[in-house]
C-alpha cells in the first residue's frame, strides 16, 4: 500500500487529541489537517490545517477529507456513534486507513466486546471490517492501549488519591497495562508509518504493566502525610450491580464506568498486554519504571 503523507484529525481538541495531534506534527512526517465542528474554538499547530464539517453529514465530510490519505479519530464518548459516517466519509473521499477512537481495552476479547460501554466503540469496529472487506481500498487499525496512565492517575481513575479512600479492585495485586498519552500518540504515527504492517489489524501496546497496590505503595513513598485508606471492592459484584442497574433501564455514566473498571481490573478481560511485538513495530520502548510513576504522582500529590 502506498505512503501515507496526507493525515487528517477528528476530535484533536480533545485530551487524547491534542497529544496525538502533537506527535503527528512533530514527527515532521505529514500534512496535517483537523476536522472540527466548528472552527475557531480551539487552537493548534500553526502548520496545521483547520477544516470545519458536519459530523453529522457524509457529503460534508467527504468534502473535508479530499486529498487526506489517513484519518485518525479521537473524537470523545458523544462522537463515538458518528463514526461510522466518518468511515463513509473516508470511502467515499479515497482516505486508504481510518484510525478509530478506540485507545482502551481489547475488544477483540469476548468478555470486553460483551460490555454495555463498548456498544458504539463495537458497532464502530464491526462496521470498519465490513467496509474494509467492501472496499479493497479502504482499512483500519485499532490501537489498544489498555489503560492511560498519566491522564488514569490525574483524574483519581487508577487509584483514588484524590478521596483518600482508594477503592482497589480484588486483591490489587493484578497487573494491568497501562501507556500515557504522549506514547499513544507515538503508536497513531508508527501505525502512519506502517501501513502494511498495521492493516486491518489491531496492535497492542504499553509503556508497562502495574497493579493498584503498586500505585497505592509509590503514592504512600513520596507523600508520607496524606491520608490514603484503601478498601477493597469484587469485580464480581460490581459487574453484577451494573448488570442489575442496566436492566432497569440506567445507562448512567457512573453504571457504565463501572464496566470499564471491570474490563481492566477484572478477571480474564486481557488488560495485560504481554507481547512486545506491535511495541517494537511502532518504535515504542515499553521500558517506563516506577520512576516516571513517580513524577507523574508528585505534582499531583503535593
Ligand atoms: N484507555 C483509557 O484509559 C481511556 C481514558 C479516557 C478516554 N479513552 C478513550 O480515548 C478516546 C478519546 O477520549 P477523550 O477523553 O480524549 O475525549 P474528549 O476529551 O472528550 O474529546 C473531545 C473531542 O472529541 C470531539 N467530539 C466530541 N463529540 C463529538 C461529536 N459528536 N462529533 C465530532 N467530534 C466530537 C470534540 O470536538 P469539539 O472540540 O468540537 O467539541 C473534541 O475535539 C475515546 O475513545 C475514549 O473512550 C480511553
Amino acid at each position: 500500500m502506498s505512503v501515507i503523507k496526507n493525515v487528517a484529525v477528528a476530535g484533536a481538541a480533545g485530551d487524547l487529541g491534542t497529544p496525538v495531534l502533537n506527535a503527528i506534527v512533530n514527527s515532521g512526517k505529514f500534512n496535517v489537517t483537523v476536522l472540527v465542528r466548528t472552527a475557531g474554538k480551539a487552537t493548534f499547530p500553526s502548520s496545521v490545517k483547520e477544516v470545519e464539517a458536519d459530523f453529522t453529514s457524509v457529503s460534508s465530510l467527504t468534502n473535508a477529507l479530499k486529498g487526506q490519505d489517513a484519518l485518525v479519530s479521537t473524537v470523545g464518548t458523544s462522537g463515538l456513534q458518528g463514526q461510522t459516517l466518518l468511515i463513509d466519509a473516508s470511502i467515499a473521499a479515497g482516505v486508504s486507513r481510518f484510525i478509530p477512537s478506540e485507545f482502551g481495552s481489547d475488544l477483540d476479547n469476548p468478555k470486553v466486546g460483551a460490555l454495555p460501554v463498548f456498544g458504539y466503540k463495537m458497532a464502530v469496529k464491526k462496521y470498519a471490517e465490513e467496509k474494509a472487506s467492501e472496499h479493497p481500498n479502504f482499512s483500519y487499525t485499532n490501537i489498544r492501549n489498555a489503560a492511560f496512565l498519566d491522564w488514569g492517575l490525574e483524574k483519581s481513575f487508577l487509584l483514588d488519591w484524590a478521596s483518600g479512600k482508594p477503592r482497589i479492585y480484588d486483591s490489587g495485586d493484578q497487573l494491568l497495562s497501562a501507556t500515557t498519552l504522549a506514547t499513544v500518540g507515538q503508536a497513531v504515527v508508527g501505525v502512519l508509518l506502517h501501513p502494511e504492517e498495521t492493516k486491518n489489524r489491531a496492535v497492542r501496546i504499553h509503556d508497562l504493566s502495574i497493579s493498584q497496590n503498586k500505585l497505592l505503595a509509590i503514592a504512600k513513598k513520596i507523600s508520607p502525610n496524606r491520608t490514603l485508606e484503601p478498601y477493597h471492592d469484587s469485580t464480581e459484584k460490581i459487574f453484577k450491580g451494573a448488570h442489575d442497574k442496566i436492566a432497569k433501564g440506567d445507562y448512567s455514566p457512573g453504571v457504565l464506568f463501572e464496566f470499564i473498571i471491570c474490563s481492566l481490573f477484572g478477571e480474564g478481560y486481557g488488560a495485560l498486554h504481554t507481547s512486545e511485538a506491535d511495541n517494537k513495530l511502532l518504535g515504542i520502548a515499553g521500558d517506563k519504571s516506577d520512576a516516571d510513576i513517580e513524577a507523574i504522582l508528585k505534582p499531583l500529590l503535593a
